[in-house]
Parts: C-alpha cells; sequence; structure tokens
C-alpha cells in the first residue's frame, strides 16, 4: 500500500474539467488550516508536493495528485475560516458539494477534524452534510502531537476525538472509520494508505 510515485496533475475549479481516466480516488476536506495538504504531503513523503501555508486559505482548487499511476489524492480548499473574500469561499464551498455529489469516481471522502482543539459548529455541520447525502466517508483526526493548551479547552487530543464522535453519533446509519494522525510524526500514515488500498478493493 506504500506511495513508490506521486504526481501533481491538474488542478480544477469544476467537477467536469476533473482527470476523466477513471481511476478511483480520495479527497481530503476540512477546515481551512486543520492540515489537508499537510497530511497529502505525509502520505506521499514528499514535503512540497502540495502547498501548504501557515494562513488559511491557501488550497484553492480541487488538486489531483496521480499515486503510483493508478490512483488518485486530491487536495481541496478548506471550508469556515479563510484569509480569502468571502464571495471566493462561497465558490469553493459549491464547487466541492458539487464535487462530492457528482464525482462518480470518488471512491471515499476523508473528513479531517482537527485533534488539538474542541469540536467546532462548522465541522459538525460538514459531517451532518456528509452523512445526509450519504457520502462514503472516513475521519481523519489531525495534529495529534499537539499537547492540550489552556487557551484550546484544556483537552488531550484523545478527549477531543471521544467528544466528537460522541457529537456526530446521529448523522451516520453506520459509524465512520477514522484514525488518529500527525503530518509532524507521521503518525496514522500507514494506517491511511492500507485503508485506502482496502477501499480500492472493492
Ligand atoms: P488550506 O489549504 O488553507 O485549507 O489549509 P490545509 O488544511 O491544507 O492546511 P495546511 O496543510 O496548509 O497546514 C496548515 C498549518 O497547520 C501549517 O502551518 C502546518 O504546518 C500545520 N500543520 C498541519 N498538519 C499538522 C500536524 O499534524 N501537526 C502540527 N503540529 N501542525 C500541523
Ligand atoms: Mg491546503
Amino acid at each position: 500500500s506504500q506511495v513508490a510515485q506521486a504526481e501533481f496533475i491538474k488542478s480544477s475549479v469544476r467537477t467536469e474539467d476533473c482527470p476523466s481516466d477513471g481511476l478511483p480516488e480520495f479527497a481530503l476536506v476540512g477546515r481551512s488550516n486543520v492540515g489537508k495538504s499537510s497530511l497529502l504531503n505525509s502520505l506521499v513523503r514528499r514535503k512540497k508536493l502540495a502547498l501548504t501555508s501557515k494562513k488559511p486559505g491557501k488550497t484553492q482548487c480541487i488538486n489531483h495528485f496521480r499515486i503510483n499511476d493508478s490512483w488518485y489524492l486530491v487536495d481541496l480548499p478548506g471550508y469556515g475560516y479563510a484569509s480569502a473574500p468571502q464571495e471566493l469561499r462561497m465558490d469553493w464551498e459549491n464547487f466541492t458539494k458539487d464535487y462530492f455529489l457528482n464525482r462518480s469516481t470518488l471512491v471515499s471522502v476523508f473528513l479531517l477534524i482537527d485533534a488539538s482543539i474542541p469540536a467546532k459548529k462548522i465541522d459538525l455541520e460538514y459531517a451532518s452534510w456528509l452523512g445526509q447525502n450519504q457520502i462514503p466517508m472516513t475521519i481523519i483526526f489531525t495534529k495529534c502531537d499537539k499537547r492540550k493548551k489552556k487557551k484550546n479547552g484544556g483537552k488531550r487530543p484523545e478527549e477531543n476525538v471521544n467528544d466528537f464522535q460522541e457529537l456526530i453519533r446521529g448523522f451516520f446509519e453506520t459509524v465512520p472509520p477514522w484514525i488518529m494522525t500527525s503530518s509532524v510524526t507521521n503518525q496514522g500514515r500507514d494506517e491511511i494508505l492500507l485503508h485506502m488500498a482496502q477501499l480500492r478493493n472493492y
């Protein structure tokens, strides 16, 4: 399940413009700054394949990266807070939701949730939307390397993860699989790649 080869293929802002070779794909979605692009880089063991930033709102398109010439990782713009104009963010929201609903080669959405802080309302809303639309998903908890801070509610990542699971329970018929990760320590990398390999073989 390891990545031998990874290359950027294209950026799109409409589902129709995404690659048409029919290869299966997995999309990374989550709040701006949650660590989508960093996770992608961790998975492919490259520091700068996907561009990352301290400033939220870095990724602005549907970005396709082809892995081992046989499947795609897709980096998406974040939702919620971003240093970008409201109008642009509405655009992102519209084309990413269209992508989730209409991209036939999408095997599973990977919803990234920051485990270093308590659940945000917008994350719950997003999880609920995915559940309502029965979009297959996996929950990825990010930043599990970060220690608890008073200003973040003083909870450990494990506690935030449990709280989040509790809050979303009602949104799904079956509880989505979940994985704890860190792009700093690469925690969870092999688990995600194995999980993606299993999903591709269904
Ligand atoms: P947008 O493209 O703006 O939506 O953000 P993104 O979700 O792609 O986040 P990105 O990967 O650019 O990371 C945002 C910031 O979080 C950067 O400063 C990263 O270094 C940091 N970061 C990402 N993942 C981790 C992690 O696992 N642990 C820690 N400590 N920091 C992380
Ligand atoms: Mg990004």
